[in-house]
């Protein structure tokens, strides 16, 4: 599809749902979660070449590890491992969390320490313990293949690429990876068909005991930090401590950032130390560990439900084609 086409496509599609948003906007006025947009505002020169690059593993030491590996656009943006793998069978500190709808929250990482998108994309590719590269090493790479080189002069019209043009790059495709028109989101514009009895039941346990205050707004999620163990304390063996590790405060041990509950049904195991293996068990422990609420097991169904019908339309796209690495290439390093 055309650049033109795709932009005509992006506007229909946003006059659309203003137009839909407009016509229920009395009813979505009173619900705590709003419906996530279409993407908009999009960079799309910039976001074809941050696809390649997100799908690119010589950005990683071993020319085996991309970002897709850990956050697999086929599989909810995560990899469904209690923790991922780095370079060299690694094992992971902490749960991947999804980026689908990453763009929404108010900061990214568990504790919140990186303030975008783009300050996020530079962590991965340097960090000894994922794609164990270096920022160097990794423009190194991509300068020495042609295709990149005249790519990014096309895009950022520089001669030399640099990392802030690449975690640019990735940031605006990763804006792209919206999942809206979910079940609950057509509910919410005003189809009332699209919800069961039974699912809508679980939308009002949600909003009824106590869940919203924590997960809100269009993401269900993403967009505050809060204390992981209110009522009861939470036992993990995982040592992260949460915010308290940015912010020095004692008192803002074991806050994570709230997860985005879009998708959730794709986005197992759950948790930051992804020690709940079913959404019934993250339920649960919700209930009684932030709530002081056991629910039964009728209740908790019905809230597991719910949940299910916030998994939205996945991001379409054809599978970028990566340009061949050339005679001057730094060859990976898998194994040593
Ligand atoms: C080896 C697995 C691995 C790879 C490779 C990896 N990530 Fe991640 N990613 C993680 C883990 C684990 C976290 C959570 C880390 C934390 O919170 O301390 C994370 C967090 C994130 C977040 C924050 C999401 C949120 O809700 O806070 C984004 C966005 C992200 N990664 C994007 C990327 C991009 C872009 C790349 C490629 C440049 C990449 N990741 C490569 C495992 C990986
Ligand atoms: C006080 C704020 C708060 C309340 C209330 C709350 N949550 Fe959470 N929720 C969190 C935080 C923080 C996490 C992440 C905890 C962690 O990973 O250690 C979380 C995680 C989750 C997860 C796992 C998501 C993932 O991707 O790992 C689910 C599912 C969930 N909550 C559902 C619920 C439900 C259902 C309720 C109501 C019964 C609820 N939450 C009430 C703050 C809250």
């Amino acid at each position: 599809m055309t650049t033109k086409n795709l932009l005509a496509r992006s506007m229909l599609a946003v006059a659309v749902a203003s137009v839909i948003a407009g016509a229920a906007s009395s009813a979505l006025a009173d619900e705590p979660i709003q419906p996530i947009r279409p993407v908009q505002q999009v960079n799309l020169a910039q976001v074809e070449l941050g696809k390649k690059l997100y799908f690119d593993p010589r950005l990683s030491k071993s020319g085996f590890i991309s970002c897709n590996s850990c956050h697999n656009l086929s599989m909810g943006g995560t990899d469904n491992l209690k923790t991922s793998i780095g370079d060299r069978w690694q094992q992971g500190p902490i749960n991947a969390p999804t980026v689908l709808n990453s763009s929404m929250n108010v900061a990214q990482f568990w504790d919140g320490r990186a303030a975008d998108l783009k300050a996020q994309a530079g962590g991965p590719i340097a960090n000894p313990g994922e794609m164990a590269s270096t920022h160097t090493l990794a423009v190194d790479v991509l300068t020495s293949i042609p295709a990149y080189v005249t790519e990014f002069k096309q895009v950022f019209g520089t001669d030399t690429i640099t990392i802030d043009e690449v975690t640019q790059a990735i940031a605006e495709f990763e804006k792209t990876l919206v999942t809206p028109n979910s079940r609950f989101d057509q509910w919410l514009l005003g189809n009332k068909a699209a919800l069961t009895a039974n699912e809508l039941d679980g939308y009002k346990l949600f909003k009824n005991s106590g869940c919203i205050a924590c997960h809100n707004g269009p993401a269900v999620g993403g967009s505050s930090f809060q204390k992981m163990g209110v009522v009861e304390p939470y036992k993990t063996d995982n040592p992260a401590e949460g915010l308290s590790a940015v912010s020095g405060k004692d008192a803002d041990r074991f806050m994570f950032k709230v997860p985005t509950l879009r998708n959730v049904e794709m986005t197992y195991p759950y948790f930051h130390d992804g020690e709940a293996q079913t959404l019934t068990e993250a339920v649960d422990i919700m209930g009684r560990l932030q709530l002081g609420k056991k629910f039964s097991a009728e209740d908790n169904a019905k809230i597991v439900a719910f949940l299910k019908t916030l998994t939205g339309d996945q991001p379409a796209f054809q599978m970028p084609i990566l340009p061949a690495s050339t005679d001057k290439t730094p060859p990976p390093t898998p194994f040593g």
